[in-house]
């Protein structure tokens, strides 16, 4: 498929359906049952992720399990006007899912220029300016919902991983503050925060052997449910999981010293 074969007039055959949904990182993990809970619940798509033949097994299995049109936009995300380039060929949503996003384990020093660079251009610039291109249209619309995938690691400052944890935390601020301003309008802006899960992101971010990702991990099936069903009730934040439920609540309690000490030893190698 050839990329004018990709997306089309998607913004028109959205609106007969229950409307069009956005979703970035669809090609794996959570992104992946984002898209298969939204074509379940009738929403057409578009999937936007850089594996291409994996974007078009996922389409073709939505469509032919749900009768959704389901339609594949393959961009790398981590580049500057990556959000132009997705707003060229979709021009309005319904639903969006600001779920795409690597992390980085190692000592900030030593870390390549190039990887951080891209893990925020992944993780907070493209997100943020996704939002803004297809938040005004919504407001005009009086509906629309926008969910931003953040993580407990935005809880807390993370040694080693200290760029991810600071990116995480930049998602959690800024989507609570569009809640806020969104509030009323008939928009809502929800930020989910998983806690660890068996995604491919344990492999991309080789944290495998680390603390945090060595105890059971939660299934990203559930943990994409959480996220959708708050994002669908216009919730402000949801934290899947008791154990980060607690964490988000006791964090603000704890000594700062001892907690960068705590965090650190969860995920250096
Ligand atoms: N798994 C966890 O433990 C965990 C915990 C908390 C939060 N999260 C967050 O959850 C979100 C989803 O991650 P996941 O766990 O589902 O990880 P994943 O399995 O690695 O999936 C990441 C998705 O993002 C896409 N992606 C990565 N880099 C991209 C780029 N440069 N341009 C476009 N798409 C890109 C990947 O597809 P391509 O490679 O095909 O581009 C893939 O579809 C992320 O924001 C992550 O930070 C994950």
């Amino acid at each position: 498929m050839g990329p004018d074969e990709e997306v089309g007039h998607m913004e028109n055959r959205g609106v007969s359906a229950k409307g069009l949904a956005v979703v970035t990182g669809a090609s794996g993990g959570l992104g992946l049952e984002f898209a298969r809970l939204l074509a379940a619940d009738g929403w057409n798509l578009v999937l936007i992720a850089r594996s291409r033949d994996k974007l078009e097994t996922l389409a073709r299995e939505l469509r032919d399990s749900f009768g959704i049109e389901a339609e594949i936009l393959a961009q790398d995300l981590s580049v500057l006007g990556a959000a132009d380039a997705v707003f060229a060929r979709v021009s309005r949503c319904d639903v969006l899912v600001n779920n795409a996003g690597f992390a980085s384990n190692g000592a900030f020093a030593s870390l390549p220029e190039t990887r951080i660079s891209e893990e925020l251009l992944l993780d907070v610039v493209t997100l943020t300016q996704l939002t803004r291109k297809y938040l005004p249209v919504m407001l005009q619309r009086k509906s629309g919902r926008i969910l931003n995938v953040a993580s407990t690691a935005g809880f807390l400052p993370g040694p080693f991983m200290a760029v991810y944890y600071a990116a995480k935390a930049y998602v959690i601020s800024f989507s609570e503050a569009l809640w806020e301003e969104t509030r009323g309008t008939g928009v809502t802006v929800t930020c989910l925060c998983p806690g660890a899960t068996a995604t491919g992101f344990v492999a991309r971010a080789e944290v495998q052997n680390v603390p945090l990702f060595k105890g059971s991990l939660a299934e990203p099936g559930s943990v994409a449910r959480a996220g959708y069903r708050a994002m669908m009730a216009g919730k402000r934040i949801e934290i899947p999981g008791v154990s980060n439920k607690l964490l988000a609540s006791s964090v603000p309690f704890m000594p700062r010293a001892s907690l960068l000490r705590v965090s650190r030893k969860m995920v250096e190698k």
